[in-house]
């Protein structure tokens, strides 16, 4: 779908639909509805009368052929109550706007942005959820059913100039469908040889180094955590390595690292999984994937720091020379891990990617895994988990992610739950000994392996991916975090 924007007059603009949006008021014509209203002599005043056009979230009002318009539709969505409306609203009422359209042939639209959101910023969200939307699940159907693409989208009512909004909106949305269409990948499509593979040819495309280890070179690394996790299954572990080196790098500037669990599908091992709903045990490598389209977005963006990407990959099967319940692992570090849970996995291939990172000159990490049931317990689909070792640190970080429109929670990592880590035989232990705190006391262990860096980790079992289609969105990988990691670390 080409973006541009276009100064041209709502009423004046050639196009299959013409979109704007209404707040939810007594009156939701102000503004440009109101000049719509004038043109089609009084159609929306009607609507409003008969409670049709109310602005409540996500209700559609759609006018075919709109007398006084020289666009074919027009489509006016529910933007809800005012103050509620920020980025993240905004982003998915244009994806939304988006699916509604295309499902009905649309492939010229225009979306009229108004005010209060006519900035280049908010040209920019309307972008990304314009490209976000264009995702559809039907790769493996052999008569696609949906609509065909949107091939060009207007944005009009901007003030300024938002052209390079727009190409950044680009970067990271493309970004996002990058890895949502590769965490869509059944297990079969994506094992870790074929993600080492995947992820070669996006460096390659990118101008990023990528080292790719095999199963010999990861046991002369020493990193018995994850190969005691891939030692069950018949496909070899990967471990992918990219990095973004800066064009013009600050002396003393800080180093990130960014380590993904990846995971291609996640049986539980010996302790193996109830089959309800295992299935979804191949989105398992989400937070591996995610930090891989990071990546991805800032070899086009050029932040000024360099970037390390450490992602373990492996399967998690139950096998003849499995890892078992009581045994014993030496990680990387050189810290002994009694397995007491085999289905306790992203932890383990963590604590030898975390380590890694630290040993390539990481001075910042960040990882992103769906490391726990305990956190959909806790926050359902709705908000991440955040854990951190340094608060402010961890603060910066929820700041860019309310701001660019993602829901995250701040969670405990007390010394306590390390406690409940620690094994009477071993230095840990895969699951706590203590009731409760499940996502905590993953972090807890996680947090063993980082030394005294600033560590943030982020728990995305949860909203790694819908089990039920938004209106701005289908089924399947969210993407979820890739955008606020990438403003972040643009932030450093
Ligand atoms: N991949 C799972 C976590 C998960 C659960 C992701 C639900 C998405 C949805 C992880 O490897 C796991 O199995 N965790 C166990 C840990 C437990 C054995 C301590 C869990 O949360 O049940
Ligand atoms: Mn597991
Ligand atoms: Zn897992």
């Amino acid at each position: 779908m080409q973006i541009q924007l276009d100064s041209a007059s709502p009423l004046s603009i050639q196009a299959d639909a013409l979109i704007t949006f209404a707040f939810e008021k007594d009156d939701p014509l102000e503004g440009p509805l109101a000049e719509l209203d004038r043109a089609t002599s009084g159609r929306l005043r009607e609507l409003v009368a008969a409670h049709e056009l109310t602005g409540k979230w996500l209700e559609t009002v759609l006018l075919h052929y709109p007398a006084g318009l020289q666009a074919k539709r027009l489509l006016i969505v529910g933007a809800g109550k005012q103050e509620k409306f920020g980025n993240g609203e905004l982003r998915r009422l244009a994806g939304a706007a988006l699916r509604h359209l295309k499902s009905r042939g649309a492939k010229r639209i225009a979306f009229l942005l108004r005010e209060p959101r006519q900035d280049a910023g908010s040209a920019q969200i309307v972008a990304e959820g314009l490209l976000l939307a264009e995702l559809d699940l039907d790769k493996y159907k052999t008569e696609k059913k949906n609509g065909a693409a949107v091939d060009h989208a207007a944005i009009l009512g901007v003030a300024g100039d938002a052209a390079r909004a727009i190409e950044r909106a680009r970067i990271i949305a493309e970004s996002e469908n990058w890895a949502r269409d590769i965490s869509n990948e059944p297990s079969n499509r994506l094992t870790p040889s074929v993600l080492a593979e995947r992820a070669a040819e996006m460096a390659r495309e990118s101008g990023l180094e990528i080292a790719i280890y095999d199963e010999k070179q990861i046991e002369a690394m020493k990193m018995g955590a994850l190969l005691g996790v891939a030692r069950g299954s018949a496909e070899p572990p990967r471990l992918i390595v990219v990095t973004y080196n800066p064009p013009q790098p600050k002396p003393g500037a800080p180093v990130l690292g960014l380590v993904g669990k990846a995971i291609t599908f996640d049986t539980g091992g010996i302790s193996i999984k109830p089959s309800k709903g295992m299935d979804r045990m191949k989105y398992d490598m989400c937070g591996g994937v995610t930090m891989l389209a990071v990546m991805r977005a800032i070899a086009r963006l050029k932040p000024s720091l360099k970037v390390i990407a450490v992602v373990p990959s492996t399967e998690n099967m139950p096998g003849g020379r499995a890892v078992k319940p009581g045994d014993i692992l030496v990680s990387m570090s050189g810290k002994t891990i009694e397995v007491l849970n085999t289905d306790a996995e992203g932890r383990l291939i963590l604590s030898d990617g975390l380590y890694y990172a630290r040993q390539l000159g990481a001075t910042h990490l960040v990882d992103a895994a769906t490391l726990t049931g305990a956190i959909v317990v806790a926050l359902s689909n709705v908000n991440v988990g955040v854990f951190g070792s340094q608060d402010d640190f961890t603060r910066r970080f929820l700041d860019v992610a309310r701001a660019a429109g993602e829901k995250m929670w701040h969670m405990p990592v007390d010394d306590e739950y390390r406690d409940m880590m620690k094994s009477p035989i071993a230095d840990l232990q895969n699951i706590s000994s203590g009731d409760g705190g499940g996502a905590s006391t993953a972090a807890a262990f996680l947090k063993e392996f980082t030394g005294e860096l600033p560590w943030i980790h982020l728990d995305i079992a949860g909203t790694a991916w819908l089990d039920d289609p938004k209106p701005w969105m289908p089924k399947g990988a969210s993407g979820v975090t890739i955008r606020s990691l990438v403003d972040f670390t643009e932030t450093l």
